[in-house]
């Protein structure tokens, strides 16, 4: 039996989504579109939210599929270049930003004055798109050489900003040239280990450290013979899957998560859409790692009644401490073993009594790609898409208001 988004993506009307020709050469395949769609079913007349605009392919599907308006945000100038290119075919439907998503809630309420809540959808689809990565100058990639940047709202490090806007986001923002070169190693080591997951990380910093004492680290090539030497691609780790061979690939995405603070927007962005989505209207978040997917998990979790607001228990992290404190103790039975506190760890959450959700899952599970998108597109391979609908409850806020600034 087909699946139910397979029969709504047969029945869309396909013909739209050809009429309209991008002034540019689109090179990001978007990664579960269809699916997007479905959970996001645009109507005539609705505002709907893309904050991450990229090359456009889930705008430019929704503006094709009904007479609805899209907000577009990026914080790549390139990137809104091409929204603004886009925006002269669609004839007021498409508004964009340039900015970080992280801010939505301030670039809605203050920028744009618009009253509140005013989106029907909203989605994300976190990380870097195609062109960044494919772009040597961007500094992305340990596969093309290129000075080190990594900053996703920069034109590359030795250019320019070409007004204010730009300009203010490179304002107090930090390249990785700044963080390979200057920073303590303890810290290199700490990013390499918390946003990468690599259990070398302490002898990756080492080399950085050491390498660069005799030269400073220029360029992306540079960084990733350093990493590659320290920490060389084992013979039995096979496949096609680079973060899991490659001790370079893990490390670029740790300082890329790390210096465009891409948890922290996030978490901000999850924060905002609880009071920018009206009562019915759909939150969708395709994530590509299991930092950013168990935010998105624990947020819902949180807005869904799953979990108490108070429960912040962070139970990875206690288990870790346990795990090390029961090592220590086999060597050393002197070690006191505390905190291995099993009621502590699988306390059942208390449920909120008096408030109400203020989301309700779409989907149970995760959604994920089908075999087809596998094999056509290996960039969708480790993408995980949740989506929940905004009960007509008032927010939450697991995480704090987004407006605490603003009323300030
Ligand atoms: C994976 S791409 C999106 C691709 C897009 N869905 C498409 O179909 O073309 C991610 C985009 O999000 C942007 N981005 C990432 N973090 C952002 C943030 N905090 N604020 C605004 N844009 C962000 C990146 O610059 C990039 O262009």
């Amino acid at each position: 039996m087909k699946r139910s988004w397979q029969r709504l993506w047969q029945c869309l009307p396909r013909r739209n989504y050809t009429t309209v020709q991008l002034p540019y050469t689109a090179i990001h395949t978007p990664v579960m579109l269809p699916q997007v769609l479905e959970q996001l079913a645009p109507r005539s007349g609705g505002i709907y939210a893309d904050l991450t605009f990229g090359d456009g392919g889930y705008t430019k599907a929704l503006l094709d599929s009904c007479d609805c308006k899209v907000v577009a945000f990026d914080q790549d100038p390139s990137a809104y270049e091409k929204a603004k290119a886009m925006a002269a075919l669609y004839n007021g439907r498409l508004i964009p930003v340039l900015g970080r998503f992280g801010d939505i809630f301030s670039h809605v309420k203050s920028r744009l004055q618009w009253t509140l809540p005013c989106f029907d959808g909203m989605v994300m689809d976190i990380g870097v798109s195609s062109g960044q990565i494919e772009t040597p100058e961007r500094g992305f990639s340990y596969k093309l050489d290129g000075p080190l940047d990594m900053r996703m709202f920069s034109r590359g490090r030795q250019s320019t900003p070409k007004n204010d806007d730009e300009a203010d986001l490179l304002k107090k923002s930090i390249s990785a040239y700044e963080v390979v070169n200057f920073y303590p190693q303890d810290q290199l080591a700490d990013i390499i280990y918390q946003y990468g997951g690599d259990r070398l990380s302490r002898k990756i910093a080492g080399a950085i450290v050491q390498a660069r004492h005799k030269e400073p680290i220029e360029t992306t090539g540079q960084l990733a013979n350093t990493i590659q030497k320290a920490s060389p691609q084992p013979k039995w780790k096979r496949g096609r899957d680079d973060m899991l061979r490659n001790s370079a690939a893990r490390a670029f995405q740790a300082l890329r998560i790390y210096i465009n603070d891409e948890l922290g927007q996030l978490d901000q962005a999850l924060q905002a859409s609880e009071y920018l989505l009206r009562p019915e209207g759909t939150l969708v978040a395709v994530t590509f790692h299991s930092l950013e997917d168990r935010r998105v998990k624990t947020f819902l979790q949180h807005c869904t009644g799953k979990r108490a607001i108070h429960d912040t228990t962070d139970h990875f992290g206690l288990k870790r401490q346990a795990y090390h404190q029961a090592k220590r103790h086999l060597r050393d039975p002197a070690v006191v073993h505390d905190v291995f506190d099993q009621d502590q760890l699988y306390a059942p959450a208390h449920h909120p009594t008096s408030a109400a959700p203020s989301f309700t899952l779409s989907s149970k599970k995760p959604i994920i790609p089908t075999k087809h998108e596998l094999e056509t597109n290996p960039r969708s391979r480790s993408a995980k898409l949740r989506a929940a609908k905004r009960t007509t409850s008032p927010p939450l806020s697991p995480f704090g208001s987004p407006g605490k600034d603003d009323e300030e």
